[in-house]
C-alpha cells in the first residue's frame, strides 16, 4: 500500500517530529518567508529571524489547502519523500518533485568525488586533481578511490601485485573479440566483452561478500586495458599481445596496444607518463551519466561486470565519453583556423554543439582540461605539434570572448584537449572512449562498491508523470484506423532498409544489415 510505503520511508529518511505536518489550526502559521537575491529563501520573520535560520528546515505552504509543512534540510537537501505528505485529501498520491535529467536531485551520500563547478575544483577523496596529476600514478589513485586513503608502501606493492596478477583474461575471450565483425566500433567491443565477463566469473554475483568485491575490483580494473587492446588489434587485424607485468600499468597498455615483433616493449617514458596523467584525470567524476547508470543498474543487485557494462554504455554517448571523439571530429571538419568564426556563429545558431565545451556541473574552467593543456605540450614536444591545436586554441580564444558562451558559463571540459593528445599518440577517434573508459573503472566500481555497503540505497526506481490514454477498449485488428503513431510510409521504410551504414572505418555496406 503506498500510504504504508510512504510513512515508513519517512520515518527512516526524515525524522517525524521535524516533518510533521502543521495545519493552520494545530500551529501558528509560518512567518513570512522572503527570497534572496540568489533565489535561496532567506527568513524574514519579524522576531527570531536568526532562530529560525537555525532550525535546518523549511516551510512549504500548499496553497490549495493552506497547510504548512516544515521539512528538514540535510546537508543542504530537503528529503523528496517528505514531499509526500503534501496532500490535497486522503486518496491524493502527495506531492512528487519533477527532475527529468537529474538537474537539482542528489541521488546518494558519496565520499568518493568532490566537484565546485563554480570555482573549478576538483578532489579524489578530498586530494586536488592537480596534486594527483602532478605526483601520483593510476593506480596508487584508483586504490585511492576505491578504498579512500592514499596506500602505503606495502599496501600500494598488494594492489599493484593483485591488479598485475588479473590482466590475464580466459582464452576464449580472444574468440569472443574475434567473433566480431571487423569494422565493429572498439568501444561496442569493450562493453560486449566486459558484459560477457560475468559468464566468466559467476562467483562475482556474491556481492555483498567483501572478499569477492575486492576479487572483481582487481580484475575489473586489470582487464580493461587487456580487452580495450585486444578490441583495438582486433580492428587493424594484428595479433594479441599478452599483458607485460613487468611494466607500468599503462607501460603495458602502450605495450598491448603498439607491440609487433620486437622481443620485449618499451614504453617511451613521457608518453607513458601522459597516459598515466590522462588516466588519473579520468579516473572518477561523482555523479556523471556513467556512474549513475552504475550505481542505478548495480542497484537491482547483478554482478559488477553486468553494471560495468551498462555504465561503459552510458560513457559511449557523444555527450558524455564519446565527446572526445566527436571533438576530433569537429576540428577536422573546420580544418583550418580561419574557419573557426564561421563555425561559432553555427554554434550560437544551434547548428550542432562547440563540442568539448560546456558541462552540466563546471560553470567554470574545468580544472582538468588546464591539465591537459599542459600535457599536450610535453607529448607535442616529442610527436610534434598536432596542427588541430591550433584550431583548437583559437576556438577556445573566440568562445571565451563572445558572449554567447560567457554569459551560458560554457568553458572547455576535459574532452576539449584529450583527443587531440590522442590522436598524437596514434590512438584513431574510435578508440578515444575506450581510453576515457579504462580509467573510469575505478571510478565506476568505487561508486558500486559504496553503493553496495550504503544502507540508505534500495532498488533504484524513479517515478513518472504519466502523459499517455487511459481505460481504453481493445479493438481486434481489422477494425482498427490507421495509426497516426505509424510514421513510416512504404517509401521511407523501404529507404531505411537499404540506406548505407556508415561502419566506423567510412566503409559503406547494406548487405550487412538484416
Ligand atoms: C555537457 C552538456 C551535455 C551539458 O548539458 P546541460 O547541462 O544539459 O546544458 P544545456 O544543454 O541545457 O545547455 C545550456 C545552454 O547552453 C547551450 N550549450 C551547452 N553546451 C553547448 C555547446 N557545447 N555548444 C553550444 N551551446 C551549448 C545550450 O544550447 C543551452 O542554450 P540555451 O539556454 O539558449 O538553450 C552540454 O554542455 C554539451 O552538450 N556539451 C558538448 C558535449 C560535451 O563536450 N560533452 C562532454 C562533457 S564532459
Amino acid at each position: 500500500m503506498p500510504a504504508k510505503t510512504s510513512r515508513r520511508k519517512s520515518r527512516r529518511i526524515a525524522p517525524p517530529a521535524a516533518a510533521a505536518v502543521r495545519s493552520k489550526r494545530q500551529a501558528p502559521r509560518p512567518r513570512p518567508v522572503a527570497a534572496s537575491r540568489n533565489g535561496h529563501a532567506t527568513a524574514a520573520g519579524r522576531n527570531g529571524g536568526q532562530a529560525r535560520a537555525q532550525r535546518q528546515t523549511v516551510t512549504l505552504t500548499d496553497n490549495r489547502t493552506g497547510k504548512s509543512y516544515e521539512l528538514p534540510i540535510r546537508d543542504g537537501t530537503i528529503d523528496a519523500i517528505g514531499l509526500r505528505q503534501v496532500k490535497t485529501g486522503s486518496d491524493d498520491f502527495g506531492l512528487m518533485s519533477y527532475d527529468p535529467a537529474f538537474t537539482n536531485t542528489a541521488s546518494c551520500r558519496s565520499a568518493i568525488t568532490y566537484i565546485d563547478g563554480d570555482r573549478g575544483i576538483l578532489e579524489y577523496r578530498g586530494y586536488p586533481i592537480e596534486q594527483l596529476a602532478e605526483k601520483s600514478t593510476y593506480l596508487e589513485t584508483a586504490y585511492l578511490l576505491v578504498h579512500g586513503e592514499l596506500p602505503t608502501p606495502r599496501e600500494l606493492e598488494q594492489w599493484t601485485h593483485d591488479i598485475k596478477y588479473s590482466t590475464m583474461v580466459h582464452e576464449n575471450i580472444k574468440k569472443f573479440i574475434d567473433g566480431f565483425n571487423y569494422d565493429a566500433h572498439p568501444m561496442g567491443m569493450l562493453i560486449g566483452t566486459v558484459g560477457a565477463f560475468s559468464t566468466y566469473y559467476p562467483d562475482a554475483r556474491h556481492i555483498d561478500d567483501p572478499a569477492s568485491r575486492e576479487l572483481q575490483t582487481w580484475r575489473l580494473i586489470a582487464k580493461m586495458p587487456t580487452i580495450a587492446a585486444f578490441a583495438y588489434r582486433h580492428s587493424r587485424g594484428l595479433p594479441f599481445v599478452y599483458p607485460d607485468n613487468d611494466l607500468s600499468f599503462t607501460g603495458n597498455f602502450l605495450s598491448m596496444l603498439w607491440k609487433m615483433s620486437e622481443a620485449k616493449y618499451t614504453p617511451e617514458p613521457v608518453l607513458e607518463r601522459a597516459m598515466q596523467v590522462l588516466f588519473i584525470l579520468h579516473a572518477d567524476h561523482e555523479q556523471n551519466c556513467s556512474a549513475n547508470a552504475m550505481r542505478s543498474v548495480g542497484s537491482s543487485r547483478p554482478d559488477p561486470y553486468s553494471a560495468t557494462a551498462a555504465a561503459a554504455a552510458a560513457l559511449y554517448g557523444p555527450l558524455h565519453g564519446g565527446a572526445n571523439e566527436e571533438v576530433l571530429r569537429m576540428l577536422e571538419l573546420i580544418g583550418d583556423k580561419k574557419r573557426v568564426p564561421e563555425f561559432i556563429k553555427k554554434f550560437k545558431k544551434g547548428e550542432g554543439r562547440l563540442m568539448g565545451f560546456g558541462h552540466r556541473v563546471y560553470k567554470n574552467y574545468d580544472p582538468r582540461a588546464k591539465i591537459i593543456k599542459r600535457t599536450a605540450d610535453e607529448v607535442f614536444d616529442l610527436t610534434g605539434r598536432n596542427p588541430l591545436l591550433d584550431i583548437a586554441l583559437e576556438l577556445e580564444r573566440i568562445a571565451l570572448e563572445d558572449d554567447y558562451f560567457v554569459s551560458r558559463k560554457l568553458y572547455p571540459n576535459v574532452d576539449f584537449y584529450s583527443g587531440i593528445i590522442y590522436q598524437a599518440l596514434g590512438f584513431p577517434v574510435e578508440m578515444f572512449p575506450v581510453l576515457f573508459a579504462i580509467p573510469r573503472t575505478a571510478g565506476w566500481i568505487a561508486q558500486w562498491r559504496e553503493m553496495i555497503t550504503d544502507p540508505e540505497q534500495k532498488i533504484a526506481r524513479p517515478r513518472q508523470i504519466y502523459t499517455g490514454a487511459r481505460g481504453r477498449k481493445y479493438q481486434a485488428i481489422a477494425k482498427r484506423p490507421k495509426s497516426a503513431a505509424n510514421h513510416l510510409d512504404d517509401h521511407q521504410h523501404r529507404a531505411v532498409r537499404l540506406a548505407p551504414m556508415p561502419f566506423a572505418s567510412g566503409a559503406a555496406d547494406s548487405s550487412a544489415r538484416f
